[in-house]
């Protein structure tokens, strides 16, 4: 009996020393300590034994017994550290590589400039509404008495989506849509895109305009002079020198081009200005009286002026940039620069 357990217990502890899973180790501690494993069969068979050589048995019996629950405990606790350990190398984290860097993006020169426009007349007490690109021909031609003959209605210049319905050719449509929903006194600036059949190095199909309009009563030319020369000199500094030159639109009367001394050569004349020494930046007049019949307003009781500038144009003066397709096209080496 106890060669037998003997070589039993060298058997079992040399199979737990090789064993190399806790997998593998739960199925030792089966196959001898189980309900049906080796070590439990000597247990049960110690009944058979004559009385005289059951204590001793037994003994030897429940030694083996423990032994291998030892061997299995300590192989055990060395199996899961290996274990542990290969699961750490497996998921470390090695943190001395160099991190995933985000390049830092730049505000688009349009928008920046189309912001600080709009800061200069929220200082004027101006306040922001927007419109649709996708305009009735009410809006954007007839209620600003833009007549049907008109040039500015041919194919040529509009795109048309049908009869009906325009990308709007400019920012003035939302004079109408504010007009017809508020009442005066009105300090609106509106910003945003608008859409021309034009392509080449000063147009580009679509572009960005900032319609500004005033209406109370007793409004007069001099607060159109007023205010579009504060914006000059705020935008492009104190001593730029302004002019207003006589002009015409369907929907002001009178009508005036404002103009800027020239910001590359400072008024001698140059390829920029044609040698005019002159920059035309903005259209404006006081608006026109039919206007305010098709929004219902007293004509009699209000007056008002208003104006609008191509923020591209303006944006190309302030950073002498020579080709408006520059600002479409994305090339980071230009995005960078803003
Ligand atoms: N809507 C005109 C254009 O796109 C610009 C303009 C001129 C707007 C005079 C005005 C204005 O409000 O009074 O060319």
């Amino acid at each position: 009996m106890k060669k037998k357990v003997d070589k039993l217990l060298r058997e079992a502890v040399k199979t737990i020393e090789e064993a190399s899973s806790s997998r593998e180790l739960d199925e030792i501690r089966v196959r001898y300590l189980g309900k049906k494993g080796a070590i439990t069969d000597l247990l049960k068979s110690l009944g058979t034994l004559p009385a005289g050589e059951r204590p001793a048995a037994g003994q030897t019996v429940n030694l083996a017994r423990r032994n291998v629950e030892e061997a299995l405990v300590k192989k055990k606790g060395e199996i899961s550290a290996a274990e542990g350990d290969r699961r750490l190398q497996e998921q470390r984290t090695d943190i001395s590589l160099p991190g995933v860097s985000f390049e830092q993006g730049s505000r688009h020169p349009v928008n920046l400039v189309m912001e600080e426009i709009l800061g200069i007349f929220r200082g004027m007490g101006f306040s922001v509404r927007t419109g649709p690109e996708i305009e009735s021909d009410y809006y954007n031609f007839e209620a600003l008495n833009i007549p049907r003959n008109h040039p500015a209605r041919d194919m040529q210049d509009t795109f048309y989506i049908d009869d009906d319905t325009v990308l709007r050719t400019h920012t003035s449509p939302v004079q109408i849509r504010t007009m017809e929903t508020e009442k005066p006194p009105l300090r609106i600036i509106s910003p945003g895109k608008v859409y021309r059949v034009d392509y080449d190095v000063t147009h580009s199909p679509m572009f960005h305009q900032v319609e500004g309009f005033l209406v109370d009563e007793r409004v007069t030319f001099g607060d159109l002079k007023g205010v579009l020369i504060e914006f000059v000199h705020q935008f492009f500094g104190q001593g730029t020198p302004v002019r207003f030159r006589p002009s015409f639109f369907p929907f002001t009367e009178p009508s005036a081009e404002v103009d800027i001394g020239c910001v590359i050569c400072g008024g001698n004349g140059c390829r920029v200005c044609s040698d005019t020494g002159w920059l035309e930046i903005l259209g404006s007049g006081m608006i026109h009286p039919e206007v305010f019949r098709y929004v219902g307003y007293d004509r009699e009781r209000f007056s008002g002026f208003a104006f609008g500038m191509g923020v591209e144009r303006v944006t190309m003066l302030r950073y002498e940039i020579d080709d408006i397709r520059l600002f479409f096209e994305n090339d980071l080496r230009f995005l960078r620069q803003f």
